[in-house]
């Protein structure tokens, strides 16, 4: 639908102080992605009323064009030369908490020698707005969205740390929570006192009967610590619809002026150098009756319009959708029908993720196979996050269908996960924690570290138990369970760092640091077993970083290496699809992409035995000469014709003239 001419003129009048070059240039990108911002009003609010919010929107939009930085300009035009960005392999992530990174955003300042040491060029900050006094579920119940919180500076000192990092080349994220707001968030203050307009912005209703007919399909988010979806107000005299904790109240976007007040949020943020937002629990925005409410179609027109609204006004700008959801549910975040290409840039790989500690706990790679190998294509314009595991705890999202594909149980193939990870298995050595264990339907999903979850922190702790043993052959065995360990990790970093998205690292893994065991002390932490996963930065670590005798030294270093080789890789280059190899061991994962340039080839050992691949598959991909670029040596085929793997090794196979990382 073209755009209306009042709704150009109100952005012509809006752009008047400029320089008719400036003005241009809003008025082009207007032009190029106004329809798709009408397209999702109209959408969600009908004609008329989309083409209202639209005038409002893209006043909105010019306004903050007009107050941006020149630099941020310049970033402007810049990103919109190179659109694919963000898809370049020297795209490096890195995600951590203010206070737990750097005590404060000069803090984080300060810290930025020791991301670029680890070749960081993304680095995501944790909530850092004005949240609800007392547990603010790690920041994600906001207060205020124009105040950061106090503690960790003022939006002045964001605005410095965004202009620091992007001086080297580093994108700053933050969240933007949208699906709820804090209780003592001023719109929920006013609701609370009676003013209608602020009562619009929430989902209250007066008795059980509407919240009763939905909770029939709702699943529960918390149903250890907020069970049920809507939370009685005794002030609002009514239920509150709220999807996570009962102070998180969920916003009604079926209401535009929620929308424009969210455009207004996303814009001032963008004017303080913030490169991506992370559209935290984007699934649950579209309500409907008689479905669980995730994923409805409304998720998308918002999503799109939100998406043309910083294409216009700050294109430096990309958005993250956070969607953890089922496999076969995850490509429309990124866009599929009608909405490919206008919607999410960035969207977790939750699948890849599952299916990486799938691989490690079963050392079998055919489930992997089959259901990465099924996903449908994400558009060539977005990119995967790809992590080992990030802030929140691990679901296990892994379809009876694919499951059923290779001739498991989906159901249990849960159970056994859940029982590998928290150490129940008989002899599994990792260490996770139960989160949100749900008799009903036996659903427990995990929270631990990557070095936890692996096994490390086990075998470390029984190699220290065993220096001094009477018989060597133990200490011996004990440190040969922690180079396993360290290898084992090392091939999961490689996955997520082999796959072509953005791969992102979670503050203290980049240590091999272990579960918090102090994380329940802190205040309103006692009934959150994430914040095991959450560690402050170990500065005794930190000091270790380059000592290759000591775990913090042997993983940083490992993981600094991953970054610098495929920095050096254009194979990698995100919108090359990663497909999935033919399983000639099912203890080898294979993976291939297509690039112009020549076809990489990754092999990934889930077995802490040896391998091997058929040599003769390298010609298949035009890989005769190839070299592993991890280790920078020379394929070599042995005489039995294969290509041997040690236990838990990664390869990335790509053609001779082009490996010689060294190591
Ligand atoms: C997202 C966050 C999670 C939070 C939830 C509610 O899923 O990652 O930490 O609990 O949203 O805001």
């Amino acid at each position: 639908m073209p755009l209306p001419t009042d709704v150009r003129d109100a952005a012509r009048s809006a752009l008047e102080s400029l320089d008719p070059t400036a003005r241009e240039i809003f008025l082009a990108r207007l032009d190029e992605w106004g329809p798709d911002l009408l397209d999702g009003l109209v959408t969600l609010y009908g004609a008329q009323r989309g083409i209202d919010t639209a005038k409002h929107l893209v006043e909105a939009a010019a306004g903050s064009y007009v107050e941006r930085d020149d630099d941020l300009k310049r970033l402007d035009l810049s990103r919109m030369i190179h659109p694919n960005w963000i898809q370049s392999p020297d795209r490096i992530g890195y995600a951590a908490y203010t206070e737990r990174f750097g005590g404060d955003l000069r803090g984080v300042v300060r810290r930025i020698p020791y991301l670029q040491e680890l070749g960081v060029t993304y680095l995501h900050l944790m909530p850092l707005l004005t949240p609800r006094p007392g547990d603010s579920d790690g920041g994600y119940a906001v207060a205020d969205y124009r105040t950061v919180r106090e503690d960790l500076g003022t939006m002045e000192d964001l605005r410095v740390l965004t202009r620091e990092l992007r001086a080297k080349g580093m994108s700053l994220v933050m969240d933007l929570v949208l699906n709820h707001v804090a209780r003592e968030h001023e719109w929920a203050r006013r609701a609370r006192a009676g003013e209608q307009k602020y009562r619009d912005y929430f989902l209250i209703f007066p008795d059980r009967t509407e919240p009763d007919e939905y909770e029939k399909t709702l699943p529960e988010i918390f149903p250890d610590f907020a069970p049920g979806n809507f939370t009685w107000d005794e002030e609002a005299q009514g239920w509150v619809w709220t999807t996570f904790n009962s102070f998180q109240w969920d916003v009604n976007w079926a209401n535009p002026e929620v929308l424009v007040e969210y455009g207004d949020i996303i814009l001032n943020l963008a004017n303080q150098g913030v490169e991506v937002l992370r559209l935290d629990a984007i699934a649950f925005m579209g309500k409907r009756k008689g479905t669980d409410c995730q994923g409805q179609p409304e998720v998308h027109a918002i999503t799109e319009v939100l998406h043309a609204l910083v294409r216009i006004a700050c294109p430096a700008v990309i958005l993250k959708a956070e969607a953890i959801v089922a496999p076969e549910e995850l490509m429309q975040y990124l866009g599929r029908g009608r909405y490919t290409g206008k919607v999410s840039d960035l969207a977790y790989h939750n699948s890849l993720m599952v299916q990486i500690w799938s691989m490690m706990a079963t050392k079998d790679v055919r489930l992997t196979a089959h259901a990465l190998g099924s996903l449908p294509v994400a558009p060539a314009s977005s990119t995967w996050i790809c992590y080992a595991r990030c802030h929140d705890d691990i679901g296990w999202a892994i379809s009876d269908h694919d499951a059923g594909a290779v001739g498991l149980s989906g159901y249990w193939h849960r159970v056994f996960l859940s029982d590998w990870y928290s150490g129940l298995y008989e002899g599994s050595n990792a260490r996770g924690l139960v989160f949100q264990y749900n008799p009903v339907t036996n659903d427990r999903r995990i929270s631990g570290t990557a070095a936890s979850l692996i096994g490390l922190e086990v075998a470390a702790e029984r190699a220290k138990e065993m220096k001094d043993s009477v018989n060597p052959i133990d200490t011996v065995r004990a440190n040969q369970d922690v180079d396993l360990a360290i290898q084992a990790l090392f091939c999961v970093n490689a996955m997520i760092f082999g796959w072509g998205g953005v791969p992102v690292i979670w503050s203290g893994d980049e240590l091999g640091q272990f579960n918090d065991p102090h994380w329940a002390e802190e205040e309103g932490h006692e009934a959150d077993n994430r914040w095991a996963h959450r560690p402050r930065l170990d500065e005794d670590a930190v000091a270790l970083r380059h000592d290759r005798s000591t775990i913090p030294g042997r993983v940083f270093e490992s993981i600094a290496h991953l970054a610098k080789v495929r920095a050096s890789l254009p194979y990698l280059e995100a919108s090359t699809r990663t497909e999935i190899g033919a399983v000639d061991d099912p203890g080898v994962l294979v993976t291939v992409r297509h690039h112009p340039l020549g076809t990489m080839v990754g092999l990934y050992n889930v077995t802490p035995t040896h391998r091997s691949w058929p040599g003769w598959r390298l010609g298949q991909y035009g890989l005769e000469n190839a070299v592993d670029a991890l280790s920078g040596h020379s394929v070599r085929v042995d005489s039995d014709g294969t290509i041997a793997l040690a236990p838990y090794q990664p390869m990335w196979l790509v053609r001779g003239e082009d490996g010689g990382a060294e190591n």
